[in-house]
């Protein structure tokens, strides 16, 4: 008889830290928004199409961010996306200076290398959060990025 009380209670362990993940997610994402539109709505545009006052001025057109997925065949790359944010990985167009290096401006207030890195991170993460919010058509995660 205890098996049977035991099985529900450990579905619902799992539904509740299934829930609270995305709960985390969903308020990274929203984070992220704020810090969408101070760092990158210039140039990609408001709803992420790439899109943003500064675009027509530049080379290299901004990329539509709601098709990162897309191009990826459905992978969405978090590894790879944070270091084309915090610009560890140069992205096409960045040498023309379109793409200022975030990994600098996220942290420049935070004066302890140690304290900067895991600003940086937590931000980059957030920026993420929000980028995988916005993707259109289906996506799974590939290279994840480890919460802090
Ligand atoms: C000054 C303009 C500018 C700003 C500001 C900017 N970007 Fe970009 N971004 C670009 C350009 C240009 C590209 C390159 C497009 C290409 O190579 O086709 C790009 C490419 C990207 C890519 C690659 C997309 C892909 O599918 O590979 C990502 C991701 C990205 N930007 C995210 C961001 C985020 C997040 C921010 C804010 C933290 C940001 N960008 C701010 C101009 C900008």
């Amino acid at each position: 008889m205890a098996r049977v009380r035991t099985v529900p209670l450990v579905w619902i362990l799992l539904l509740s830290s299934a829930l609270a993940a995305s709960a985390d997610d969903a308020a990274d994402a929203r984070a992220g928004r704020t810090l969408y539109e101070n760092h990158c709505a210039l140039c990609h545009g408001d709803g992420g199409k790439g899109d943003g006052p500064l675009a027509g001025e530049l080379k290299v057109p901004p990329a539509d961010l709601t098709g990162i997925a897309q191009r990826r065949a459905g992978a969405f790359p978090e590894v790879e996306l944070a270091e084309i944010i915090d610009g560890r990985r140069p992205v096409r167009g960045h040498g023309g200076g379109e793409m200022p290096v975030w990994g600098r401006a996220l942290g420049w207030n935070v004066a302890d290398p140690k304290a900067r890195e895991a600003a940086v991170h937590d931000q980059v993460q957030k920026l993420v959060a929000y980028l995988r919010s916005i993707q259109l058509g289906p996506q799974h995660t590939v290279g994840e990025l480890d919460a802090r």
